[in-house]
């Protein structure tokens, strides 16, 4: 019974949300292992456009259960809001979605002190994540379970809404697993923000590794789960931190425009940039990842496009991501033939094997560097347009 991981390869917003989307047809349980209202997923649906924070993709399927792991930090005042939106669509979660008991609460003080924080240092998204993780980490924080038990009015926070939905979701993992049932991990953020292997300290404050599921959900560490990794034809950014391969203002303002970046948590511009291959190989090395994803092929429209392929650091080419010391280094490109007139086409291939030649090019070039196959690629933002090799 094979189960899966989906992570983003780099900052995040590249699409995770659509791949797990179109893999949860085949799972019966799906499951989020870190952060919390931070990440941002907008899916569309033959007739709807689902945005969700926290509750995975998994749930648009009526036939998938989904769970929050204890890895989470969860804001009540958001999640009763997400439910509620989930169920003007029409998408019910009644008998279908798990809070752990040991998911860590985010309270106003959290929200107030990230935000006292917005627009300095880091950039973060405002949600108090990191000040939550704080206090879990320092054992002050306040478990789903701890909230539900005492009840605290104090709390300020809507705690009886989600009381049907807590329980103990790591017992109910391993009932699942004796039933055979398998399982699809939905990633949050990307591997370049992960808090011990990210660019730190421009990073959120959860591990965002594929291994990261295991301690965020008590998934046996002993069971093979296998990992995809999601990304973006070209490189986004929101916050501060080193973005080596940024564009320039012009094609920046092109790309975001095209590819309305704009992010799902915040609506703060994204920064746009060219694809990265080293920091691409380093985080398939880093999260183990066995397959890649690649989305927004369709929003790539220049000619030539820039890839980055190495970097000079102190008068040397490298050709791996410098990660300890990105601000002496930049980057080094080679110019790709660009596919503007093959989109049209390509959105109507179903078979990898006839994708036109350019676009082809682009992504043989991917596979070749990283060693790491492609399995999957989006054609276009419906739930239909993808290609599974
Ligand atoms: P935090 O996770 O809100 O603490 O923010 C830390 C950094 O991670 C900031 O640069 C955020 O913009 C970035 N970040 C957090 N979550 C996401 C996400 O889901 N997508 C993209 N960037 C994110
Ligand atoms: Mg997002």
């Amino acid at each position: 019974m094979k189960n899966t991981v989906v992570v983003g390869m780099f900052f995040g917003d590249c699409g995770k949300g659509r791949i797990v989307d179109y893999l949860a047809q085949s799972y019966k349980v799906c499951v989020r292992f870190n952060g919390g209202n931070n990440a941002g997923h907008t899916i569309l649906t033959n007739e709807k456009k689902v945005v969700s924070h926290y509750i995975p993709c998994g749930i648009l399927h009526p036939n998938n259960m989904a769970i929050l792991g204890n890895g989470m930090v969860i804001d009540p005042i958001a999640l009763v809001e997400e439910i509620k939106s989930l169920e003007s669509l029409e998408i019910n979660v009644k008998d279908r979605l798990f809070i752990s008991n040991r998911a860590h609460i985010v309270l106003d003080k959290h929200k107030e002190e990230d935000t006292h924080q917005l627009g300095k240092s880091i950039g973060t998204t405002g949600k108090g994540i990191g000040p939550a993780y704080q206090d879990k980490m320092a054992r002050s924080g306040w478990t789903m379970g701890r909230a539900i038990k005492e009840s605290s009015k104090s709390l300020n926070t809507p705690i009886e809404f989600l009381r049907p939905y807590v329980i103990d979701t790591v017992s109910l993992i391993h009932s699942f697993i004796d039933k055979g049932y398998n399982f699809l991990f939905e990633g949050a953020q990307g591997i370049l923000l992960d808090i011990d292997h990210g660019t730190y300290p421009f990073v959120t404050s959860s591990n965002t590794l594929p291994s990261a599921l295991y301690t965020g959900t008590g998934f046996p560490g002993n069971l093979p789960v296998s990992s995809v990794g999601v990304v973006k034809a070209y490189t986004t950014k929101v916050g501060a931190g080193p973005f080596p391969t940024r564009m320039e203002l012009k094609d920046e303002d092109k790309q975001r425009l095209i590819g309305q970046e704009y992010g799902a948590t915040t609506g703060r511009p994204r920064d746009c940039g060219w694809l990265d291959l080293p920091a691409l190989k380093y985080a398939i090395n880093i999260g183990g990842i066995e397959q890649l994803a690649i989305t927004k092929l369709d929003c790539l429209l220049f000619n030539p496009i820039k890839v980055c392929v190495g970097y000079n650091l102190a008068g040397d080419f490298i050709d791996y991501f410098p990660i300890n010391r990105l601000e002496e280094a930049s980057p080094v490109y080679i110019a790709m033939p660009g596919f503007d007139d093959e989109i049209k086409k390509f959105q109507e291939t179903v078979n990898y094997n006839q994708i036109p030649n350019r676009i082809r090019a682009y992504l043989d070039l991917i596979e070749t560097f990283t060693n790491t196959e492609i399995a999957y690629v989006s054609t276009g933002p419906e739930r239909n347009q993808m290609i599974k090799r």
